[in-house]
C-alpha cells in the first residue's frame, strides 16, 4: 500500500489532508507533536507518529527506527507550520528550519520519499501590483511583505536548492472551511450586522475551500510533475465586498459597512500585538496581519495549477461559504 506521511496532521488543513488520504487507498501516517490535539484524528486506520521537527537528530533516529520494519514513505506532505507566533523568529524556526530538518534527516537516514510536498503560501510570493490589480502570475518575482511570507519563501528556497528529494511546492491562497477559526470572526461580525473593512472594499482576494485543497494535493502526488511550485486557489478572484455580499446572503443579514482608516488599523494592530506578546499569546491582528489586510491585491492566476493537474475545484466561494456557515451553525460556533 502507498504510504503517505502528513505533518501538521492535527491542524485545520492537516486534518482534511488525512481524511482525503483515507478516502483513497493510502496508508496514512499523521505526524503530530506530543502536545497536539487528536480530536480530528480518531479514525483507527491512522498511524499516529509523534515527531519533533525542531530536532534533526531525533528525526533521523525516528527514521532509522522505522526503517527496520517498513519501507520509506512514498510521499511526504509537509504541512506543519505556524501562521501566528509570539516571537517573529518562530516563523523562521518552524516554517523554514523544520522543513530543512525534515528533508535533511530523511536524506541522511536514507529514508527518502518519492516526492516531498511543501505546503507553502501565497504569502511567500507577496501581494500583486497595487496599481494595475493584475492577478499575481506564477512567473512574477516573489516579494513577501511579512515575516510569515519570508519564512515560507526561505523554506521554498531550501527545497529548490537541494538535489536529494523530488519536491512540489504549493502556495495556497486563503484557505477556509469547517474547523477553521480564522474566518469565523468575519462571519460573526456579519451575523451581528457589521461589515468591517480594514482595507479597501475593492481589495482583490482569492480563496480555496479546504476540501478542494486536500483533493488537489492528493491529485498531485502520483503525477509525474516535480521540481515546480504552484498557486492553489479555486480559479477565481473576488473583491472584499463580494465576499461580504456572499456572507450576507448566506447568513440572510443586512449589515452596516464600516471602513476603518489605515492608520487606525495599524495602531490597533500594534497595540494588540504588544499586549498579546506581554501575555505570551498570539494575536489574530498584528503588524504582519495589518500588512496582509491592507495590501490591495491578493488575486492570483491559478490556471497553470488547474491545467497541469487537470483539477476542477468542486467549490466556488458561494458554495464553500454555504457549507462552512452550515458547519459553524451545526457546531454552535456561529
Ligand atoms: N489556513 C490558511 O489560510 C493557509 C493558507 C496558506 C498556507 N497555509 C499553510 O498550511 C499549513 C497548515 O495551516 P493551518 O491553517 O491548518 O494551521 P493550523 O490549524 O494552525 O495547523 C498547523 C499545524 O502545524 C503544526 N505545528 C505548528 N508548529 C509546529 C512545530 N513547531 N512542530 C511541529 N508541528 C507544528 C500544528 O500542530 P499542533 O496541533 O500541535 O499545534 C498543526 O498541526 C501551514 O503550513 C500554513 O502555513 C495555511
Amino acid at each position: 500500500m502507498t504510504r503517505v506521511l502528513i505533518t501538521g496532521a492535527s491542524g485545520f488543513i492537516g486534518s482534511f489532508l488525512v481524511e482525503e488520504g483515507l478516502r483513497q487507498p493510502y496508508e496514512i501516517y499523521a505526524g503530530v507533536r506530543s502536545s497536539s490535539s487528536l480530536k480530528y484524528l480518531q479514525d483507527k486506520r491512522i498511524h499516529i507518529l509523534p515527531l519533533e521537527l525542531s530536532d534533526p537528530e531525533k528525526l533521523k533516529l525516528k527514521w532509522q527506527e522505522l526503517k527496520t520494519h517498513m519501507p520509506a514513505f512514498d510521499y511526504v506532505i509537509h504541512n506543519a507550520g505556524v501562521t501566528q507566533v509570539v516571537d517573529p523568529l518562530d516563523f523562521q524556526r518552524v516554517n523554514s528550519q523544520c522543513t530543512q530538518n525534515l528533508v535533511q534527516s530523511l536524506t541522511e537516514a536514507n529514508f527518502r520519499p518519492k516526492k516531498f510536498i511543501l505546503m507553502s503560501s501565497l504569502a511567500a510570493h507577496g501581494p500583486g501590483n497595487s496599481k494595475t490589480l493584475a492577478p499575481i502570475e506564477p512567473a512574477d518575482t516573489p516579494t513577501p511583505i511579512t515575516y510569515y511570507g519570508k519564512s515560507k519563501l526561505m523554506a521554498e528556497q531550501y527545497l529548490t536548492s537541494q538535489q536529494q528529494v523530488p519536491y512540489l511546492i504549493f502556495r495556497p491562497t486563503a484557505v477556509y472551511g469547517p474547523r477553521d477559526k480564522d474566518f469565523l470572526s468575519f462571519f460573526k461580525t456579519i451575523k451581528y450586522h457589521l461589515e468591517p473593512y480594514l482595507g479597501s472594499p475593492q481589495q482583490q482576494l482569492s480563496f480555496i475551500y479546504v476540501k478542494d485543497l486536500a483533493r488537489l494535493i492528493f491529485h498531485s502526488l502520483e503525477s509525474n510533475v516535480s521540481g515546480q511550485y504552484f498557486f492553489a486557489s479555486d480559479g477565481n478572484n473576488y473583491t472584499c465586498s463580494q465576499l461580504a455580499a456572499i456572507a450576507k446572503t448566506v447568513l440572510n443579514k443586512r449589515t452596516l459597512p464600516i471602513r476603518f482608516p489605515k492608520p487606525l488599523v495599524k495602531s490597533i494592530a500594534f497595540m494588540a500585538e504588544t499586549i498579546a506578546r506581554l501575555m505570551q499569546q498570539t494575536s489574530v491582528l498584528n503588524r504582519d496581519k495589518y500588512k496582509e489586510l491592507t495590501s490591495i491585491n491578493w488575486g492570483c492566476n491559478a490556471t497553470q495549477t488547474l491545467d497541469t493537474f487537470n483539477f476542477k475545484p468542486a467549490y466556488n466561494l458561494e458554495k464553500g461559504v454555504r457549507e462552512v456557515v452550515e458547519w459553524y451553525q451545526q457546531n454552535k460556533w456561529l
